[in-house]
């Protein structure tokens, strides 16, 4: 595994984040509950293999049903319960956790959003179930549409002095929102990012991520497999045990015939290399900018031997302007 700096704040982290947002479940019916123990299992793993870095978020649950939102709040926080859990007992400096604030946690008129109120009982919150004295990287996990900026920021700012938090980031914000936060005077700003962004899905690469780059800010990204499509997960029709059957959301909009067509070019570049879709899709992002960190979101211990082979290939430019050229957006 290879380490680099998370942009400006020289933090040195793995080349691939560990997500927690669907966390391994059962997989014996329809509405999978968390398997805690095989989550411990691979995120333990994953720090064996050299991740440092684990992003996780209050609202996460692993798997859960949509169709008992917003009522269902008893599994709020599980993810960071466990990443906590399955963490506990390793040296505290040897890791670095991201955590998220903003999505609906309770049924109280302030159980969400980016005012302070909200914020500074979430990371209380937050911190305890992780069992931590203090979370590395803290980010807005989206606009609330009407805290104001100088008022969140001025929060975070305040997490920072207090102790609770090392660094704030944004996540799922448009350009004009981080242009904002980057103007913002006597107070930190936001030194990191994190979107969407995969060969198939390439909206901020001319937006935020640019928008990161030229600031000095770390981009770290989700979905980089595309939630699985760009591994071939569902090329071969095997949507057995996978998140299309638990997750009603699951967008299916990525297999259009267009788009198979790429996928058999990555299929065909990869075989070239002599390794899998996912880790040429992951290698390509990491050759995209020296601060760009893809977070896996592997669900079963074979995909995450697999994945993290991609911090070892290193793609030579030829390569990466292929792949541009294939899936141009
Ligand atoms: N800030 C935000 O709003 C936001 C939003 C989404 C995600 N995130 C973060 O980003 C993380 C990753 O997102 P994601 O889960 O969408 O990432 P992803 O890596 O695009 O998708 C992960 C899924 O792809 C499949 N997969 C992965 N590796 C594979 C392999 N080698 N072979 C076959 N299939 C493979 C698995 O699907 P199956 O489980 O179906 O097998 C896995 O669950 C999340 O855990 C979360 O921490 C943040």
């Amino acid at each position: 595994m290879n380490y680099r700096a998370f942009g400006k704040t020289g933090i040195k982290v793995s080349d691939l984040i560990l997500g927690t947002w669907y966390l391994p479940n059962s997989g014996t019916n329809v509405k999978p509950q968390v398997d805690r123990e095989r989550s411990i299992k691979l995120i333990k793993k994953a720090y064996d293999l050299g991740i440092n870095f684990f992003d996780t978020a209050d609202v996460y649950r692993g798997v859960y049903d949509r169709d008992n939102m917003p009522g269902n709040f008893e599994t709020v926080g599980l993810a960071e319960r466990i990443l906590g859990e399955a963490l506990n007992g390793y040296e505290r400096e040897s890791f670095v956790i991201s955590t998220k604030v903003m999505g609906r946690t309770g049924p109280l008129q302030n159980d969400l959003g980016l005012n302070r109120k909200h914020i500074r009982s979430a990371i209380q919150k937050s911190l305890e179930r992780l069992k931590l004295d203090y979370v590395d990287l803290y980010l807005m996990h989206a606009p609330d549409g009407v805290t104001g900026v100088h008022e969140s920021a001025r929060t975070m700012n305040f997490l920072i002095n207090d102790g609770s938090i090392l660094h704030y980031g944004l996540s799922n914000f448009e350009s004009h929102d981080l242009t904002e936060y980057l103007s913002l005077r006597y107070l930190e700003k936001p030194s990191f990012i994190q979107d969407k962004f995969n060969l198939l899905e390439r909206y901020q690469e001319k937006r935020n991520i640019e928008v990161a780059e030229r600031n000095s800010m770390a981009s770290m990204i989700y979905s980089p497999l595309a939630q699985g499509v760009l591994a071939g997960r569902y090329l071969a029709h095997d949507k057995d045990k996978s998140r299309t059957i638990y997750e009603k959301n699951f967008s299916t909009n990525n297999l259009t015939q267009q788009n198979l067509e790429k996928l058999q070019k990555l299929g065909e570049i990869a075989k070239e290399l002599g390794v899998s879709m996912s880790v040429v899709s992951l290698a390509w992002l990491i050759a995209k900018g020296k601060a760009i960190f893809p977070i896996i979101g592997s669900t079963r211990m074979e995909q995450l031997e697999e994945n993290v082979k991609a911090s070892d290939l290193h793609l030579k430019k030829d390569v990466v302007d292929e792949l541009d050229m294939v899936f141009t957006f």
